[in-house]
């Protein structure tokens, strides 16, 4: 053999362990992928329990591919005008208070809290009460009215209730650009259809009452150092840097966070602050106990006579009878719910 051929076969040798190498490295990509770190090398599976509950390796499909807000970018495609108008109302949910709270510089008409607080980045988190069905599913029929309620006047039933304010005036500037806004938001959203991870995750149903006692230790815990000992939250000017779980300046007992599964959905996947549906720090129960410990707390209370003008159509967690089903107010309030579930159901098939 000659000296080239010698270097010849060196090389080749060279690039076979090459090769392989790729080889190897392209499987453990593709392995990593598909199924993550392997236990034995990732340090991150090593948790307690209750996080461990949240981390079975087959993800739920609810928290995967969830539906995401349009881009800002595409808002350079509108007019200015157009622009402008979305933007005013983005700005009047995320500082609701600064523009319409006690002290606005447009009017008087609200406890004080921003749509933001319960609407999590301006209604534009996934599972985190967002408006991507609003332009998609209203004007609809709300049980609740008894009526077709348009997107305006959805608004306002946040202002009477969760703002425990006035509703505003459907042809002013605010209103529109509010409504411009949600319509922006579901710019993409096909009418008549709700995109995964819209508004409140519902959670299941706990087998016993949901418990206030049980709530309260965890609220002094892990809710406490922001919302406050008596759960007024703390104010910074005119807006709440962490706005009241109860008290005078917190949502009425007419508002969607009074019924306990609201309250433990949103709270679950975006309590305390920081959490989201991908990094929950709450078990199912704790939720559902802090959302029977902070609702049994005093609030402001609104006339809601005119409420389910169809008793039979009431929530399972509706807490106010008289009710068609012959459970007490009590267990509506805080469970267990799966008898009232079941007697719904029941009656509903028999009609
Ligand atoms: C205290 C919490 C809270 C605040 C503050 C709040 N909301 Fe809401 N909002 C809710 C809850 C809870 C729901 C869902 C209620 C339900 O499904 O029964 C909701 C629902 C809505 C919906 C209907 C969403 C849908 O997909 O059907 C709109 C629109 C809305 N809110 C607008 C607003 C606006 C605008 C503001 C500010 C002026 C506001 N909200 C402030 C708690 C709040
Ligand atoms: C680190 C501070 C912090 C902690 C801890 C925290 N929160 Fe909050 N919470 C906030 C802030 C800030 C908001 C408003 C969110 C926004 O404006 O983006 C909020 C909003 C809320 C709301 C909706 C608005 C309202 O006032 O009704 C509820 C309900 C709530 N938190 C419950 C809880 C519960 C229950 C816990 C305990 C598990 C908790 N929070 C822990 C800071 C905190």
């Amino acid at each position: 053999m000659d000296r080239e051929t010698k270097q010849l076969l060196r090389w080749m040798q060279l690039l076979k362990f090459l090769i392989l190498g790729i080889i190897v490295l392209f499987f453990s990509t593709l392995y990593v992928l598909q199924w993550g770190i392997p236990a034995w090398i990732s340090e991150g599976e090593i948790t307690n329990g209750e996080v461990k509950e949240d981390s079975v390796s087959r993800p739920n499909p609810l928290f995967v591919q969830v539906w995401t807000a349009p881009s800002d970018w595409r808002l350079d495609r509108l007019s200015k005008d157009q622009r402008e108008e979305i933007q005013y109302g983005k700005e009047l949910i995320s500082h609701t208070a600064a523009y319409l709270g006690p002290n606005g510089t447009v009017a008087h008409l609200s406890n004080g809290m921003n749509c933001q607080n319960c609407h999590v980045q301006a209604g534009q988190q996934p599972w985190g009460n967002n408006y991507f069905a609003v332009a998609s599913t209203y004007p609809k029929f709300r049980a609740r009215s008894g009526m077709v309620e348009s997107q305006a006047k959805r608004v306002n039933d946040c202002f009477e209730r969760s703002l425990n304010g006035r509703a505003l005036d459907t042809t002013s500037r605010e209103m529109q650009a509010i409504l411009a806004y949600m319509r922006w938001l579901g710019s993409d959203v096909k009418k008549g259809t709700v995109p995964k991870g819209s508004g409140i995750f519902k959670l299941a149903v706990l087998d016993r009452a949901a418990d206030p006692i049980k709530g309260k230790t965890i609220y002094q815990a892990k809710c406490q150092s922001c919302h406050q000992e008596d759960g007024g939250g703390l104010k910074n000017g005119k807006e709440y840097t962490y706005p009241p779980l109860w008290g005078e300046h917190s949502y009425n007992d007419g508002a969607g966070l009074y019924r306990l599964s609201n309250f433990a959905g949103y709270v679950k996947y975006n309590m305390p602050l920081g959490a989201t549906y991908e990094t929950p720090q709450l078990t199912d129960e704790e939720a559902w106990d802090l959302a029977a410990f902070v609702n049994s707390m005093p609030r402001p209370k609104k006339d809601i006579q005119q409420d389910w003008p169809k008793i039979s159509e009431k929530p399972f967690d509706h807490p106010f009878g008289p009710y068609a089903d012959p459970f007490s107010e009590d267990q509506h309030k805080f469970g267990p719910f799966g008898p009232i579930q079941k007697w719904k159901k029941e009656h509903s098939k028999s009609k």
